[in-house]
Protein backbone atom coordinates (compact mmCIF):
# COMPACT_ATOMS: atom_id res chain seq x y z
CA UNK A 1 0.00 0.00 0.00
CA UNK A 2 1.20 3.36 -0.37
CA UNK A 3 2.38 5.64 2.42
CA UNK A 4 2.55 2.65 4.36
CA UNK A 5 4.61 3.06 7.26
CA UNK A 6 8.13 2.00 7.73
CA UNK A 7 7.83 1.24 11.54
CA UNK A 8 5.35 0.54 13.99
CA UNK A 9 5.59 4.22 15.97
CA UNK A 10 4.45 6.01 12.58
CA UNK A 11 1.33 4.47 12.64
CA UNK A 12 0.57 6.24 16.16
CA UNK A 13 0.69 9.65 14.02
CA UNK A 14 -1.06 7.56 11.38
CA UNK A 15 -3.92 6.88 14.13
CA UNK A 16 -3.92 10.23 15.53
CA UNK A 17 -4.99 12.04 12.22
CA UNK A 18 -7.88 9.37 11.72
CA UNK A 19 -9.54 9.74 14.92
CA UNK A 20 -11.45 12.18 17.17
CA UNK A 21 -9.35 13.78 19.85
CA UNK A 22 -11.20 11.97 22.68
CA UNK A 23 -10.60 8.64 21.03
CA UNK A 24 -7.13 8.96 20.18
CA UNK A 25 -6.68 10.53 23.90
CA UNK A 26 -8.83 7.41 25.05
CA UNK A 27 -5.95 4.85 23.74
CA UNK A 28 -2.52 6.74 23.80
CA UNK A 29 -2.97 8.26 27.46
CA UNK A 30 -2.33 7.09 30.71
CA UNK A 31 -2.63 7.51 34.12
CA UNK A 32 -2.33 11.28 35.89
CA UNK A 33 1.77 12.64 35.61
CA UNK A 34 1.72 9.44 32.82
CA UNK A 35 5.22 8.76 34.35
CA UNK A 36 4.83 5.27 34.18
CA UNK A 37 4.25 5.58 30.13
CA UNK A 38 7.16 7.38 29.25
CA UNK A 39 8.96 4.91 31.41
CA UNK A 40 7.19 2.22 29.62
CA UNK A 41 9.27 2.72 26.76
CA UNK A 42 12.01 4.56 28.47
CA UNK A 43 13.37 1.36 30.07
CA UNK A 44 13.92 -0.66 26.87
CA UNK A 45 16.31 2.38 25.75
CA UNK A 46 18.10 1.42 28.77
CA UNK A 47 19.22 -2.18 27.61
CA UNK A 48 21.81 -2.83 25.33
CA UNK A 49 22.21 -5.77 23.26
CA UNK A 50 25.39 -7.95 23.14
CA UNK A 51 25.77 -9.80 19.89
CA UNK A 52 27.43 -12.46 18.63
CA UNK A 53 29.19 -12.63 15.33
CA UNK A 54 30.01 -15.29 13.08
CA UNK A 55 26.67 -18.30 13.85
CA UNK A 56 25.24 -19.41 11.28
CA UNK A 57 22.20 -17.11 11.07
CA UNK A 58 20.90 -18.20 7.59
CA UNK A 59 17.86 -19.37 8.47
CA UNK A 60 15.98 -18.06 11.65
CA UNK A 61 12.84 -19.93 13.56
CA UNK A 62 11.28 -17.43 15.86
CA UNK A 63 8.43 -20.22 15.96
CA UNK A 64 7.46 -20.56 20.07
CA UNK A 65 4.72 -22.39 21.89
CA UNK A 66 2.58 -21.67 24.75
CA UNK A 67 0.55 -23.64 26.70
CA UNK A 68 1.03 -26.20 24.19
CA UNK A 69 -0.39 -24.04 20.88
CA UNK A 70 1.93 -22.47 18.45
CA UNK A 71 2.83 -19.25 17.35
CA UNK A 72 4.91 -17.81 14.44
CA UNK A 73 6.72 -15.62 16.80
CA UNK A 74 6.40 -14.49 20.35
CA UNK A 75 4.76 -11.33 19.66
CA UNK A 76 0.63 -11.25 20.85
CA UNK A 77 -2.32 -8.95 21.19
CA UNK A 78 -3.08 -7.49 24.01
CA UNK A 79 -6.58 -7.32 24.78
CA UNK A 80 -7.49 -3.80 24.40
CA UNK A 81 -11.29 -2.69 24.80
CA UNK A 82 -14.01 -1.06 22.63
CA UNK A 83 -12.12 -1.19 19.06
CA UNK A 84 -14.90 0.18 18.06
CA UNK A 85 -13.69 3.20 18.65
CA UNK A 86 -10.39 2.89 16.32
CA UNK A 87 -12.66 1.48 13.49
CA UNK A 88 -16.03 -0.03 12.30
CA UNK A 89 -14.34 -3.60 11.80
CA UNK A 90 -13.00 -3.26 15.44
CA UNK A 91 -12.17 -6.90 16.70
CA UNK A 92 -13.28 -8.62 14.14
CA UNK A 93 -10.22 -7.42 11.81
CA UNK A 94 -7.86 -7.19 15.08
CA UNK A 95 -9.04 -11.10 15.22
CA UNK A 96 -8.80 -11.59 11.47
CA UNK A 97 -4.89 -9.60 11.23
CA UNK A 98 -3.97 -11.71 14.41
CA UNK A 99 -4.82 -15.08 12.76
CA UNK A 100 -3.33 -13.94 9.49
CA UNK A 101 0.09 -13.28 11.67
CA UNK A 102 -0.45 -16.63 13.00
CA UNK A 103 -0.50 -15.54 16.76
CA UNK A 104 -2.44 -15.35 19.86
CA UNK A 105 -5.38 -12.42 20.41
CA UNK A 106 -6.71 -11.86 23.61
CA UNK A 107 -10.14 -11.20 23.65
CA UNK A 108 -11.01 -8.16 25.81
CA UNK A 109 -13.78 -8.52 28.06
CA UNK A 110 -14.91 -4.79 27.19
CA UNK A 111 -14.93 -5.53 23.37
CA UNK A 112 -17.61 -3.86 21.16
CA UNK A 113 -17.92 -7.03 18.91
CA UNK A 114 -19.75 -10.13 20.97
CA UNK A 115 -17.65 -13.29 22.05
CA UNK A 116 -19.72 -15.31 19.49
CA UNK A 117 -19.11 -12.62 17.23
CA UNK A 118 -15.47 -12.96 17.03
CA UNK A 119 -15.21 -16.48 17.43
CA UNK A 120 -17.20 -16.25 14.01
CA UNK A 121 -14.12 -14.33 11.94
CA UNK A 122 -11.94 -17.42 11.40
CA UNK A 123 -10.71 -20.25 12.70
CA UNK A 124 -7.10 -19.63 15.67
CA UNK A 125 -6.00 -19.93 18.91
CA UNK A 126 -7.83 -16.79 20.91
CA UNK A 127 -8.24 -16.29 24.72
CA UNK A 128 -10.24 -14.13 26.70
CA UNK A 129 -9.28 -11.34 29.10
CA UNK A 130 -11.45 -11.43 32.20
CA UNK A 131 -12.66 -8.92 34.39
CA UNK A 132 -14.29 -10.06 37.79
CA UNK A 133 -17.24 -7.67 38.30
CA UNK A 134 -19.39 -7.16 41.84
CA UNK A 135 -22.18 -9.03 39.82
CA UNK A 136 -19.94 -12.09 39.93
CA UNK A 137 -22.70 -14.20 37.73
CA UNK A 138 -22.03 -11.57 34.76
CA UNK A 139 -18.19 -12.47 35.19
CA UNK A 140 -19.19 -16.09 35.10
CA UNK A 141 -21.11 -15.68 32.17
CA UNK A 142 -18.62 -14.61 30.26
CA UNK A 143 -16.32 -16.89 30.86
CA UNK A 144 -18.72 -19.49 30.31
CA UNK A 145 -19.45 -18.21 26.63
CA UNK A 146 -15.51 -17.51 26.24
CA UNK A 147 -14.86 -21.54 26.65
CA UNK A 148 -18.44 -23.00 24.33
CA UNK A 149 -16.80 -20.48 21.84
CA UNK A 150 -13.66 -22.22 21.55
CA UNK A 151 -11.71 -19.82 23.50
CA UNK A 152 -8.95 -21.81 24.73
CA UNK A 153 -7.48 -19.64 28.25
CA UNK A 154 -8.87 -17.02 30.20
CA UNK A 155 -6.37 -14.00 31.18
CA UNK A 156 -8.04 -12.17 34.29
CA UNK A 157 -6.95 -8.73 34.60
CA UNK A 158 -5.93 -8.19 38.22
CA UNK A 159 -4.88 -4.66 38.40
CA UNK A 160 -7.64 -2.69 37.89
CA UNK A 161 -10.05 -2.85 41.64
CA UNK A 162 -11.14 0.10 40.42
CA UNK A 163 -9.96 2.45 36.98
CA UNK A 164 -6.72 4.37 36.98
CA UNK A 165 -7.34 8.06 36.61
CA UNK A 166 -6.99 9.38 33.14
CA UNK A 167 -6.73 12.77 32.89
CA UNK A 168 -7.51 13.53 29.66
CA UNK A 169 -11.05 11.18 29.55
CA UNK A 170 -12.13 13.45 32.03
CA UNK A 171 -11.42 16.28 30.31
CA UNK A 172 -12.81 15.15 27.26
CA UNK A 173 -15.90 13.64 29.01
CA UNK A 174 -15.02 10.44 27.18
CA UNK A 175 -18.04 8.37 26.18
CA UNK A 176 -17.38 4.92 25.57
CA UNK A 177 -19.90 3.13 23.48
CA UNK A 178 -21.86 0.45 25.18
CA UNK A 179 -20.49 -2.92 25.80
CA UNK A 180 -21.60 -5.36 22.95
CA UNK A 181 -20.64 -8.64 25.49
CA UNK A 182 -22.25 -7.34 28.54
CA UNK A 183 -25.76 -6.44 26.52
CA UNK A 184 -28.25 -7.83 28.13
CA UNK A 185 -26.42 -8.81 31.36
CA UNK A 186 -26.60 -6.30 33.24
CA UNK A 187 -27.64 -2.12 32.95
CA UNK A 188 -25.55 -0.74 30.56
CA UNK A 189 -26.63 3.44 31.67
CA UNK A 190 -24.73 5.06 33.75
CA UNK A 191 -25.45 8.74 35.01
CA UNK A 192 -22.71 10.98 34.50
CA UNK A 193 -22.43 14.67 34.45
CA UNK A 194 -19.75 15.78 32.61
CA UNK A 195 -16.33 13.76 33.37
CA UNK A 196 -15.48 10.24 31.76
CA UNK A 197 -18.17 7.71 31.18
CA UNK A 198 -16.20 4.80 31.56
CA UNK A 199 -14.84 5.71 35.04
CA UNK A 200 -18.64 6.32 36.12
CA UNK A 201 -18.99 2.56 34.77
CA UNK A 202 -16.12 1.14 36.14
CA UNK A 203 -16.83 2.18 39.36
CA UNK A 204 -20.51 0.65 39.41
CA UNK A 205 -19.33 -2.65 37.45
CA UNK A 206 -15.59 -3.64 38.97
CA UNK A 207 -15.78 -5.84 42.16
CA UNK A 208 -12.91 -3.83 44.02
CA UNK A 209 -12.80 -6.98 47.01
CA UNK A 210 -11.71 -9.38 44.42
CA UNK A 211 -8.40 -10.76 46.42
CA UNK A 212 -6.36 -14.04 46.12
CA UNK A 213 -9.11 -16.49 47.78
CA UNK A 214 -11.50 -15.45 44.97
CA UNK A 215 -8.88 -17.39 42.36
CA UNK A 216 -10.61 -20.50 43.75
CA UNK A 217 -13.35 -19.57 43.09
CA UNK A 218 -12.68 -18.46 39.29
CA UNK A 219 -10.73 -21.84 38.74
CA UNK A 220 -14.10 -23.44 39.80
CA UNK A 221 -16.32 -22.28 36.85
CA UNK A 222 -13.63 -22.93 34.11
CA UNK A 223 -11.77 -25.35 32.95
CA UNK A 224 -9.26 -23.41 31.12
CA UNK A 225 -6.44 -22.69 31.97
CA UNK A 226 -6.07 -19.12 34.26
CA UNK A 227 -3.14 -16.61 33.51
CA UNK A 228 -2.86 -13.43 35.20
CA UNK A 229 -2.67 -10.17 33.61
CA UNK A 230 -1.14 -7.36 36.19
CA UNK A 231 1.68 -8.72 38.52
CA UNK A 232 4.78 -6.66 38.61
CA UNK A 233 6.49 -8.19 41.96
CA UNK A 234 8.00 -11.36 42.68
CA UNK A 235 5.60 -11.46 45.90
CA UNK A 236 2.76 -11.77 43.37
CA UNK A 237 4.54 -13.67 41.22
CA UNK A 238 4.87 -15.98 44.13
CA UNK A 239 1.33 -16.23 45.19
CA UNK A 240 0.00 -16.45 41.45
CA UNK A 241 2.13 -19.93 40.87
CA UNK A 242 0.53 -20.98 44.32
CA UNK A 243 -2.81 -20.11 43.09
CA UNK A 244 -2.20 -22.65 40.27
CA UNK A 245 -2.20 -19.91 37.33
CA UNK A 246 -1.22 -21.53 34.08
CA UNK A 247 0.79 -18.73 33.47
CA UNK A 248 1.39 -14.60 34.51
CA UNK A 249 1.69 -11.21 32.14
CA UNK A 250 4.14 -9.02 33.46
CA UNK A 251 1.94 -5.84 32.85
CA UNK A 252 1.19 -2.10 34.32
CA UNK A 253 -1.90 -1.80 32.08
CA UNK A 254 0.01 0.06 29.63
CA UNK A 255 0.07 2.57 32.14
CA UNK A 256 -3.26 3.38 32.29
CA UNK A 257 -3.72 2.27 35.66
CA UNK A 258 -1.41 2.83 38.94
CA UNK A 259 1.12 5.96 37.65
CA UNK A 260 4.98 5.69 39.22
CA UNK A 261 4.50 1.68 38.75
CA UNK A 262 7.79 -0.07 37.70
CA UNK A 263 8.27 0.19 33.69
CA UNK A 264 7.68 -3.98 32.74
CA UNK A 265 11.01 -4.47 31.45
CA UNK A 266 12.08 -3.29 34.26
CA UNK A 267 10.86 -5.72 36.88
CA UNK A 268 10.58 -8.79 34.24
CA UNK A 269 13.92 -10.23 35.91
CA UNK A 270 12.18 -10.14 38.96
CA UNK A 271 9.24 -12.11 38.07
CA UNK A 272 10.85 -14.49 36.12
CA UNK A 273 13.52 -15.66 39.03
CA UNK A 274 11.04 -15.76 41.23
CA UNK A 275 8.64 -17.84 39.26
CA UNK A 276 11.46 -19.86 38.56
CA UNK A 277 9.87 -21.26 35.45
CA UNK A 278 7.03 -23.51 36.95
CA UNK A 279 4.81 -21.21 34.93
CA UNK A 280 5.16 -19.11 31.47
CA UNK A 281 5.93 -15.40 31.80
CA UNK A 282 4.56 -12.94 29.51
CA UNK A 283 5.31 -8.90 29.41
CA UNK A 284 3.16 -6.34 28.16
CA UNK A 285 3.77 -2.27 28.08
CA UNK A 286 5.77 -0.31 25.59
CA UNK A 287 7.09 -2.76 22.95
CA UNK A 288 7.30 -1.07 19.64
CA UNK A 289 10.49 -2.58 18.19
CA UNK A 290 11.47 -5.86 17.53
CA UNK A 291 14.19 -4.96 19.50
CA UNK A 292 12.32 -4.39 22.72
CA UNK A 293 10.70 -8.39 22.05
CA UNK A 294 14.27 -9.57 22.07
CA UNK A 295 15.40 -8.34 25.36
CA UNK A 296 11.92 -8.95 26.88
CA UNK A 297 12.80 -12.89 25.64
CA UNK A 298 16.70 -12.28 26.75
CA UNK A 299 15.42 -11.39 30.27
CA UNK A 300 12.89 -14.76 30.54
CA UNK A 301 10.02 -13.78 28.89
CA UNK A 302 8.10 -16.89 27.04
CA UNK A 303 6.34 -14.28 24.76
CA UNK A 304 5.35 -10.48 24.55
CA UNK A 305 1.66 -8.48 23.89
CA UNK A 306 1.04 -5.87 21.90
CA UNK A 307 -1.58 -3.45 22.78
CA UNK A 308 -1.61 0.61 21.34
CA UNK A 309 0.52 0.02 18.34
CA UNK A 310 -2.13 -2.82 17.26
CA UNK A 311 -5.00 -0.42 17.87
CA UNK A 312 -3.35 2.64 16.15
CA UNK A 313 -2.93 0.04 12.72
CA UNK A 314 -6.23 -0.77 13.12
CA UNK A 315 -7.10 3.33 13.33
CA UNK A 316 -5.24 3.62 10.68
CA UNK A 317 -5.68 1.30 8.01
CA UNK A 318 -8.12 -1.31 9.29
CA UNK A 319 -7.35 -5.09 9.83
CA UNK A 320 -4.79 -4.31 6.92
CA UNK A 321 -3.33 -2.20 9.33
CA UNK A 322 -3.65 -4.23 12.34
CA UNK A 323 -1.61 -6.95 10.58
CA UNK A 324 1.03 -4.81 9.25
CA UNK A 325 1.80 -3.51 12.94
CA UNK A 326 2.45 -7.24 13.60
CA UNK A 327 4.13 -8.31 10.78
CA UNK A 328 6.70 -5.21 11.35
CA UNK A 329 7.24 -6.41 14.66
CA UNK A 330 7.85 -9.77 13.07
CA UNK A 331 9.98 -8.97 10.76
CA UNK A 332 12.66 -6.37 13.22
CA UNK A 333 12.54 -9.64 15.68
CA UNK A 334 13.47 -11.54 12.56
CA UNK A 335 16.62 -9.05 11.91
CA UNK A 336 17.29 -8.65 15.44
CA UNK A 337 18.05 -12.31 15.74
CA UNK A 338 20.24 -12.75 12.81
CA UNK A 339 22.31 -9.52 13.73
CA UNK A 340 22.26 -10.99 17.54
CA UNK A 341 23.15 -14.46 16.41
CA UNK A 342 20.71 -16.33 17.44
CA UNK A 343 19.17 -18.53 15.20
CA UNK A 344 16.14 -19.68 17.27
CA UNK A 345 14.08 -18.15 20.15
CA UNK A 346 15.88 -20.53 22.56
CA UNK A 347 19.64 -19.13 21.48
CA UNK A 348 18.21 -15.86 22.90
CA UNK A 349 19.75 -15.38 26.58
CA UNK A 350 20.21 -13.33 29.49
CA UNK A 351 23.79 -12.75 28.19
CA UNK A 352 22.38 -11.21 25.17
CA UNK A 353 21.07 -8.14 26.75
CA UNK A 354 23.19 -6.17 29.69
CA UNK A 355 22.08 -2.51 31.24
CA UNK A 356 24.01 0.91 30.06
CA UNK A 357 25.11 0.38 33.82
CA UNK A 358 26.83 -2.71 33.17
CA UNK A 359 28.72 -1.65 30.23
CA UNK A 360 30.19 1.08 32.69
CA UNK A 361 31.79 -0.71 35.12
C1 LIG B 1 -5.98 -1.57 27.32
N1 LIG B 1 -5.63 -2.58 28.20
C2 LIG B 1 -6.60 -3.45 28.65
N2 LIG B 1 -6.27 -4.49 29.47
C3 LIG B 1 -7.20 -5.37 29.87
O1 LIG B 1 -6.86 -6.30 30.60
N3 LIG B 1 -8.49 -5.25 29.46
C4 LIG B 1 -8.91 -4.24 28.64
O2 LIG B 1 -10.08 -4.16 28.27
C5 LIG B 1 -7.95 -3.29 28.24
N4 LIG B 1 -8.31 -2.26 27.44
C6 LIG B 1 -7.34 -1.40 26.95
C7 LIG B 1 -7.70 -0.41 26.04
C8 LIG B 1 -6.73 0.41 25.49
C9 LIG B 1 -7.12 1.45 24.49
C10 LIG B 1 -5.37 0.24 25.86
C11 LIG B 1 -4.29 1.10 25.25
C12 LIG B 1 -5.02 -0.73 26.76
C13 LIG B 1 -4.21 -2.84 28.55
C14 LIG B 1 -3.56 -3.75 27.52
O3 LIG B 1 -4.05 -5.06 27.62
C15 LIG B 1 -2.04 -3.84 27.70
O4 LIG B 1 -1.74 -4.18 29.02
C16 LIG B 1 -1.31 -2.54 27.32
O5 LIG B 1 -1.95 -1.88 26.26
C17 LIG B 1 0.13 -2.85 26.96
O6 LIG B 1 0.85 -1.69 26.74
P1 LIG B 1 1.10 -1.06 25.28
O7 LIG B 1 1.49 -2.18 24.34
O8 LIG B 1 -0.16 -0.39 24.88
O9 LIG B 1 2.23 -0.11 25.54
Amino acid sequence: MENDPVNVNEFQELARQALPKMYYDYISGGAEDQFTLKENMEAFQRIMLRPRVLVDVSKIDMSTTLLGYNMSSPIMVAPTGAQKLAHPDGELATAKAAAACNTIMVLSFASSYTIEEVASTCNAVRFFQLYVYKRRDVSAKLVQQAESNGFRAIVVTVDTPRLGRREADIKNNLIIPKMKNLEGLLSLDVNVKGGSNLEAFASETLDPSLSWKDIGWLKSITNLPILMKGILTAEDAMKAVEAGVSGIVVSNHGARQLDYAPATISVLEEVVKAVSGAVPVLLDGGVRRGTDVFKALALGAKAVMIGRPVVYGLAAKGEYGARRVIEMLQNELELTMALAGCPSIKDITRSHVCTKQDMLR
